[in-house]
């Protein structure tokens, strides 16, 4: 099967609204008389070769909500997401644990159940909903349940995304945020995401600029991102719509109609600008969620 990578918070709906990307793991699970992990792309080297393995975990946290032990698998994974960079990665392997368990055990889970148990393991359901779903998704949690309206986004628009070269583990840029934040800041935030599903859903990108803006996380987090304000400046300079931090960061989304490529080059310099070094890449947004192939 394959999981898209995802951008979340799109600026202001921290927690809250995500999109799939036209860029995907391979996600392959079969039964086998011990555990084995295959992975290649991203975090060959680094990625555990045993049952903690994340798609793994996610697998047994699915069999195990469904009243099933996780029997032993063998995982393929073929990576080409980038890790800890924002991109959904953690994400796309806890989808595909759960989706390809339930494949392959035939737990019949609806769509729902399998949600609630990846932003489960996630811890925030910004990520899982979109690589489950595909489009552009809104979710809720109430009380371990998530609540999701998925929509489609208005034609023309890709992300540009800058990734740095450098990892921001999520647990730390989520340390990073205040437990309070000004009323006026919350207003702000709440004004900014209703407008940026309003404008994604209208096709009217011209909003985007002001609908990407945030209050209640990047400012918090721009230490863990150098270049990041500049990058996000010298995107919207050079014809982007919008542009935010992509999840926790640390890669700067930059949303476009054209003059990708451009929007790309100058986000890299600005990194550069500040001696990080990064690379750009012109991603589709995918209306494709998590697809299974038999
Ligand atoms: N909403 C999450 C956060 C997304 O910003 O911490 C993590 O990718």
């Amino acid at each position: 099967m394959r999981v898209p990578a995802t951008t979340a918070n799109l600026g202001p709906g921290y927690d809250c609204l995500g999109l799939a990307l036209g860029l995907h793991n391979e996600v392959t699970l079969s039964r086998a008389d011990e555990v084995q992990v295959a992975i290649e792309g991203h975090g060959a080297e680094a990625l555990p070769r045993d049952g903690s393995h994340l798609v793994l975990q996610a697998a047994r946290a699915a069999a195990e909500a469904a009243g099933e032990d996780l029997p032993a698998l063998a995982l393929h994974q073929i990576n080409r997401i980038p890790l800890a960079r924002g991109l959904g990665s953690s994400s796309a392997a806890i989808v595909g644990g759960i989706v390809a368990c339930n494949e392959l055990l035939s737990l019949g889970m609806s769509r729902e159940r399998m949600i609630d148990i990846a932003a489960e393991v996630e811890g925030h359901p910004d990520n899982v909903a979109p690589a489950l779903l595909g489009g552009l998704t809104v979710c809720c949690v109430i009380e371990g349940r998530v609540l999701v309206e998925r929509m489609t986004v208005a034609p023309g628009l890709s992300c540009v995304v800058a990734i740095p070269d450098h990892e921001v583990p999520t647990t730390e840029a989520r340390s990073a945020l205040p437990e309070n934040v000004p009323h006026a800041d919350a207003v702000f935030n709440l004004c900014r995401s209703s407008l940026m599903v309003a404008a994604l859903v209208s096709g009217d990108f011209e909003v985007l600029d002001e609908a990407t803006r945030d209050r209640l996380h990047q400012p918090y987090r721009a230490h863990l991102v150098p270049g990041m304000e500049d990058a996000i400046d010298a995107a919207l300079g050079a014809g982007a719509h919008g542009a935010c931090l992509s999840g926790s960061g640390p890669t700067v989304a930059a949303f476009v109609t054209e003059r990708g490529e451009e929007v790309g080059e100058t986000m890299v310099n600005a990194f550069a600008q500040v001696g990080v070094s990064a690379e750009a890449a012109i991603l589709a947004l995918s209306s494709e969620g998590a697809q299974v192939f038999r």
